[in-house]
């Protein structure tokens, strides 16, 4: 992990240097220093290499002085959103073979400072527990940043927030980035277990209580594979005034987040083709986002009672799997008639879901999943779509994707027993798992979920899209994304804990 540290400005004499600047901007203050000690060798620099601070553009000074390297990072228009965030990201990808800098940041806010920490670390990230033969030279080397800021105790009380962030966006892209055959669901749910050191409440389910309670939809996904089915609830009880019965006491309208946990989806008898099913180890990232972000909270001791539940299954083809036609009864109580065992995460999440709505009558439920391959057809790798029975929740989720850069476009959602909704009709029980057609398959998968809630606020994120990338962003390598942590963090500070 990337370590950051914060003080104050001083021109160091020696090592890597970090000198970002704004289009239109000449070095000044400690950087106009640095250019005076080098005989004007910074400005030359600049001048050859025709830089003019846009944002990514860089400017390399190599060995001036007792310096190893010298690099000017251009942060763009003055007053960009996410700059500071972006920058460290960059700080991050262009000094993998440094281990240790300085970043010259005198003319940043306190939060400002913080934020290219958090980026630099964000993007710092890697899974690399199973290589065994990468070479020295392909290794990231970069393991300490020190941030020159004006009020260094601010940074650090402002980075101390971040950082927990940072660590629950970390474990997320952990469990994601983790093959099925290391991470199924007991597995993940030890690794849920390990959380009550940061002071969460853990409950796993394991078959047989699922079975008990009548999770009849959820059950009838893990039937096919050899790794039983788990779920798990995790309790962060935060809010102020009720400190000493932390122990015992019971969430008071919390706010609840539900998780799809299909540790992996070969899509069951329904098989999906072989091409990319690899990628099916991540449709977890659901339940790998509800457990960062409770993380995240824990970490930073949210002011606030919140409640997190993962339905973990494996879905596989066997003897014992569910058949295309099978009708199974719910933890609601609706019988559902499968037609297709690939349209899996719904199941999992319609008995995870009226739980969670029964047991702990929330204030707002949101629930985030891998849920269709057609939400990637409609927004592609920008938007994660956002589907929602109150206006009012699903502002405040899209206001906080936006900040976060984490984004959200809302998608239609019928009424029960509306256009969308009547696709589910079944001829032989309540509801079947899928629509009659392709079309608006994201819709029909979101009207198959509401069909379990109970009309108290609600919002489904299909994050299909969003949990694993292709390639680097400006915060995060390629790979697992830890989609909706960020998103998520932001909308309980901004909403709940005022
Ligand atoms: N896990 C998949 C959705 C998915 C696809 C996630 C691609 C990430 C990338 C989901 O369980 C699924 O298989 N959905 C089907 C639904 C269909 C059978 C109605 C799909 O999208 O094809
Ligand atoms: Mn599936
Ligand atoms: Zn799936």
């Amino acid at each position: 992990m990337l370590e950051i540290s914060f003080a104050k400005p001083e021109l160091p004499k020696s090592g890597v240097l970090v000198l970002p600047l704004a289009e239109g901007a000449a070095p000044a203050g400690h950087a106009a220093a640095l250019d005076k000690a080098l005989d004007g060798g910074l400005a030359r620099a600049l001048e050859a290499a025709e830089f003019k601070g846009k944002k990514g553009s860089q400017a390399a000074l190599l060995a001036p002085k007792g310096y190893k390297r010298v690099l000017v990072l251009g942060t763009g228009k003055p007053g960009a959103a996410r700059m500071a965030e972006a920058l460290g990201g960059a700080i991050a990808a262009a000094l993998t073979r440094e281990s240790e800098a300085a970043v010259l940041a005198e003319d940043f806010t306190p939060d400002q400072a913080a934020q290219i920490g958090f980026g630099a670390r964000l993007r710092a990230y890697r899974f690399d527990k199973y290589r065994t033969t990468q070479k020295e030279d392909e290794k990231l080397k970069l393991r300490h940043l020190t941030i020159l800021t004006p009020e260094p105790r601010k940074a650090e009380a402002a980075y101390k927030q971040l950082a927990a962030v940072a660590q629950g966006v970390e474990l997320t892209r952990d469990l994601v980035s983790e093959p099925a055959n290391t991470l199924y669901p007991a597995e993940f749910a030890e690794r849920i277990e390990e959380l009550k050191k940061l002071g969460l409440k853990v409950e796993v389910f394991d078959e047989d209580e699922l079975k008990k309670l009548g999770f009849g939809s959820m059950l009838a996904v893990a039937q096919g594979s050899a790794r039983p089915a788990r779920m798990a609830v995790l309790q962060w009880l935060g809010a102020p005034g009720h400190e000493d019965s932390k122990k015992t006491r019971k969430p008071k309208e919390p706010l609840v987040f539900v998780g799809k946990g299909v540790t992996f989806d070969t899509g069951g008898i329904s098989l999906k083709p072989a091409a990319g099913m690899e990628d099916m180890k991540w449709d977890m990232a659901g339940a790998g986002a509800v457990v960062g972000l409770m993380a995240a909270l824990a970490a930073r001791k949210a002011k606030l009672d919140v409640v997190g539940l993962v339905g973990l299954v494996e879905n596989m083809p066997s003897g014992s799997a569910t058949r295309p036609g099978d009708v199974v009864k719910s933890y609601s109580g609706q019988t559902i008639e499968i037609i297709n065992t690939d349209a899996e995460g719904r199941l999992v999440l319609a008995d995870v879901l009226h739980y969670a709505q029964s047991r702990f009558a929330p204030k707002a439920m949101i629930d985030l999943a891998t849920l269709t391959g057609a939400i990637i057809v409609g927004l592609g790798h920008e938007y994660a779509g956002l589907f929602s029975n109150d206006d009012d929740l699903a502002a405040k989720l899209a206001a906080a994707g936006a900040a976060v850069d984490e984004k959200l476009w809302r998608m239609p959602l019928a009424a029960p027993g509306e256009s969308y909704d009547k696709e589910l009709a079944s001829a032989i029980a309540d509801v079947k798992n899928v629509g009659g057609g392709r079309a608006g398959g994201s819709i029909t998968a979101a009207q198959f979920l509401q069909r379990f809630v109970n009309g108290k606020p609600w919002a489904h994120l299909d994050i299909a899209g969003m949990a694993w990338a292709s390639k680097d962003s400006a915060v995060a390598p390629k790979g697992a994304t830890g989609f909706g942590v960020r998103l998520l963090d932001r909308f309980v500070h901004d909403n709940f804990e005022a």
